[in-house]
């Protein structure tokens, strides 16, 4: 249980490392936190700065997941801890320590979580998430569809974690509030819109 304590502290911390913001800031963009959606997250610096700032971002997001998760499966913690460890990796990302508690949705940070549990279970969301946007152009949607499916598919691949992703689920589906309210209002940005599209 030490090493439980240790790797949620861990997660929180890594995940409260903001790289919308720190990349937008190295490549001299304005604050994600302030221009488009006002999101520090993959899809808004995508926005304000194009790909290579939003791949990075989209890579660290990802890893900050997927290095404490795995982590914590190799000091072989149980199923519902590495869940847990997943959910501070994730809080860390919304509500992180180094950036007034005010972070982004937790979409890629989820993903990187849940890549451990499977090369299967991450191509499928990854595939549903491309799929939605493909058909949709929302990002926002995109990520809603993933996650309402996810605990689904983690169910027939590996039901040990179903509870955990759930979680996760629900997590980000209330953080994305605003975009539901914007989805339902017809008022959402596609994924190519630039500037301020939201809000
Ligand atoms: O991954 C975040 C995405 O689902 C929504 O981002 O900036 O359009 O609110 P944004």
């Amino acid at each position: 249980t030490a090493q439980f304590i240790f790797m949620m502290a861990i997660a929180y911390l890594a995940g409260s490392v903001s790289s919308a913001v720190i990349i937008c800031h190295l490549f001299r963009l304005p604050d994600p936190r302030r221009a488009g959606s006002g999101n520090p997250g993959t899809t808004n610096v995508l926005r304000i700065g194009g790909k290579i700032p939003a791949v990075l971002t989209l890579l660290i997001d990802v890893f900050k997941g997927t290095i404490p998760v795995w982590s914590a499966y190799f000091l072989k913690l149980d199923p519902w801890m590495l869940g847990m460890v997943a959910i501070a990796a994730c809080l860390g990302h919304i509500y992180p320590l180094y950036f007034g508690f005010k972070g982004g949705k937790a979409v890629a940070t989820a993903l990187g979580a849940m890549l451990p549990i499977g090369l299967d279970l991450s191509g499928l969301l990854i595939g549903t998430w491309f799929f939605t946007l493909l058909v949709s152009g929302y990002s926002s949607l995109s990520a809603l569809v993933t996650v309402t499916l996810a605990p689904l598919y983690t169910w027939f691949i590996k039901p040990q974690y179903t509870i955990p992703v759930a979680m996760l689920s629900v997590l980000i589906i209330i953080r994305h509030k605003d975009n539901i309210r914007r989805l339902i209002n017809g008022q959402e940005g596609k994924i190519g819109d630039k500037g301020k599209t939201n809000e």
